[in-house]
């Protein structure tokens, strides 16, 4: 069992050993029990200290104890800009990939879909599918890219981090900080979900505006483990991601040594189903910005880097409306998955683990059978029951991969789900 302190962004103080965190007047950079001292800078050492992230670490040894890291392949995790894919307005729409049969764990099983920006830019995102069928052994891993925004679709997930350990199953995310240190096992024997790994801005609850102060995700639902540590050698490898790139060094050690931190820049872990929705309760809909979890803002006001969006069980009780999403086209390009369920505005084509892909401009909106549907749909309060959908929405074009382009889980004939909307206009 994982313990967890509530809140988001707090700043958090544990010990895996009583007497473990300095106290007091005690230097933290001086600490007992012949710990060393490290920080964690989450972000630049000047930012206003209502955004300042930094942890304090007091670890068994310091993290520079490695070898030097050489650059290692990767079959298909990829960094934006692809030189080898030319993107188009399509709608485009995949399956979902299937779990390997080979044993692989989850660094070897992360596949990039779709990105955008630019990591050593520090601006956009890359949207990885992870699909796994064994734990990571041995071997540790850190992304000095980006944060990753974990999104369990099928099988449960542990992660052991430097800071201690987060479970999370279909239903719940993860956010593991940017360079912090992790491995994976998988307690159903084979997981798969799917990741945004954020280049921009850190990931924080939006504002709430005229909603007041409570509702959409509230702050006492995040959990951050404990200090939990591993006192361990051997021959063990550390991968990190740096640069667009993937890297391996031995380590004589395991790297979970921190027997205790305090600080604000930590893993946690949400339920998306204690997500407070709120809706019309007169007519037409809000926007579905009204469902953001967590956003990534850019410079400009408003316009995000990155949100993400739900789309849990709730009710539809608006009037004289078309209930499903209406048919739009965006600004703003939007990546979609589902974890459960079946999504209102596409019942056929859009299955668990797949994936879907409208960028900036391009139209789209319910199927044929859903506008039907809903069309003659009575006038009537509906609940939405045992779904789960999500977006990740981004003010930059996201540009798929040549992998997922080419792949026998892209559905090619995806637009013909809007070729039976017939034309009905009356004079
Ligand atoms: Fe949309």
């Amino acid at each position: 069992m994982s313990d967890y302190m509530s809140g988001f962004g707090n700043e958090f103080a544990t010990e895996a050993e009583k007497g473990a965190l300095p106290e007091g007047r005690n230097s933290p950079q001086k600490p007992p029990m012949g710990l060393y001292a490290e920080q964690l800078s989450g972000t630049a050492f000047t930012v206003p200290r209502a955004q300042n992230k930094r942890t304090w670490m007091y670890r068994i040894r310091p993290s520079v104890l490695h070898e030097p890291f050489e650059r290692v392949p990767h079959a298909l995790l990829r960094t934006s800009p692809f030189a080898d894919v030319v993107v188009t307005p399509n709608q485009l729409r995949w399956n979902a990939f299937p779990i390997p049969e080979e044993p692989t764990d989850f660094v070897e099983g992360l596949i990039t879909v779709a990105a955008n920006g630019d990591s050593n830019g520090q601006a956009g995102i890359a949207i990885h599918v992870f699909a796994a069928s064994k734990d990571m052994t041995n071997r540790f891993f850190y992304n000095a890219d980006g944060e990753m925004l974990v999104v369990a679709e099928t099988g449960r997930v542990r992660f052991s981090t430097e800071m201690g350990l987060i479970d999370i199953e279909p239903g719940e995310i993860a956010v593991i900080p940017r360079g912090v240190k992790f491995t994976v096992s998988l307690p159903d024997g084979n997981a798969r979900g799917y990741i945004c790994e954020n280049y921009g801005s850190l990931f924080k609850l939006p504002d709430l505006g005229p909603i007041g102060s409570n509702g959409l995700a509230n702050p006492r639902d995040f959990l951050t483990p404990v200090a939990a540590y591993e006192e361990r050698e051997g021959e063990l490898e550390l991968f990190a991601k740096f640069g667009g790139g993937v890297f391996k060094a031995s380590i004589g050690h395991s790297p979970l040594d921190v027997v205790a931190w305090h600080g604000n820049f930590a893993p946690y872990k949400y339920d998306l189903r204690k997500f407070n929705t709120i809706g019309s309760i007169s007519f037409d809909h809000p926007d579905p910005s009204i469902f953001t979890v967590l956003t990534s803002p850019s410079s400009e006001t408003g316009v995000a880097n990155c949100d993400f969006v739900i789309f849990p069980d709730r009710w539809l009780v608006m009037e004289d409306t078309f209930k499903p999403p209406w048919y739009h086209r965006n600004t703003m390009s939007e990546y979609m998955g589902l974890v459960y369920g079946q999504y209102d505005a596409k019942e056929e084509g859009f299955g668990q683990g797949g994936g879907s892909l409208h960028n900036q401009m391009s139209a789209h909106g319910p199927d044929a059978d859903g506008f039907e549907k809903a069309t003659n749909a009575p006038d009537e309060p509906m609940k939405l029951s045992d779904t789960l959908a999500f977006m990740f929405e981004s003010r930059y074009i996201i540009n798929p991969t040549r992998f997922a382009m080419e792949s026998d889980a892209l559905q090619t004939d995806y637009h013909k789900c809007w070729n039976g909307l017939k034309k009905q206009f009356r004079k």
